[in-house]
């Protein structure tokens, strides 16, 4: 169920998961305190995680950075008043949006409103990337998070609606 839910490519399908995994995770969720097992670095297996690094480092990093630490001086606007490349680890704020958000944002790129030109800085990657590989980096970039985050961003991607 988790699975297929986070497969599912667009935010209507989001929306229509939503209404049926909600209750599920509510069940199982005890159910995994109850086991008592150390939490997973990730909810993804291993082979989609590092398909996930390998579209990462070939697509993104070269303006996130290797390690997902973003570009120096992140936080203020560069010299043309455009806001540089944010880290997408736990000191960013990647971690702060619904998996629908991260799918649009990177599907159809992004600008922060309060740039001073009109260009996409963050690049579309809708003709370059599949829907699946656009989630298998997403789910790489929950392995950067702490286990706060990922839990406070998996309560947000419930919450789409
Ligand atoms: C040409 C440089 C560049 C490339 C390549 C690039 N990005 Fe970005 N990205 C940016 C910039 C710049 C921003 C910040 C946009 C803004 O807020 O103004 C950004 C923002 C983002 C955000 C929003 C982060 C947040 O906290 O709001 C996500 C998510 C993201 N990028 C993911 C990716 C992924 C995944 C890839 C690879 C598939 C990628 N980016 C490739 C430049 C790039």
């Amino acid at each position: 169920m988790e699975i297929c839910f986070r497969r599912t490519p667009l935010a209507n399908g989001y929306l229509f998961m939503n209404k049926w995994s909600f209750p599920l995770v509510l069940l199982v969720a005890p159910a995994l305190v109850v086991a008592g097992g150390a939490p997973p670095n990730s909810d993804s297996g291993p082979t989609e995680v590092a398909e996930g690094r390998q579209i990462y480092e070939q697509y993104c990093a070269a303006c996130h950075g290797w390690q997902g630490e973003g570009a120096a001086d992140w936080t203020k606007p560069d010299e043309k008043g455009e806001m540089p490349p944010p880290p997408h680890d736990e000191t960013g704020h990647t971690w702060r949006h619904s998996d629908a958000m991260l799918f649009r944002m990177i599907a159809e790129g992004w600008r922060h409103p309060f740039n001073k030109t009109d260009r996409l800085t963050m690049p579309a990657f809708k003709d370059i990337l599949t829907d699946q590989e656009i989630q298998l980096v997403i789910e790489y970039l929950k392995t950067l998070w702490t286990e706060d985050q990922r839990r406070y961003q998996r309560s947000e991607s419930q919450d789409v609606n």
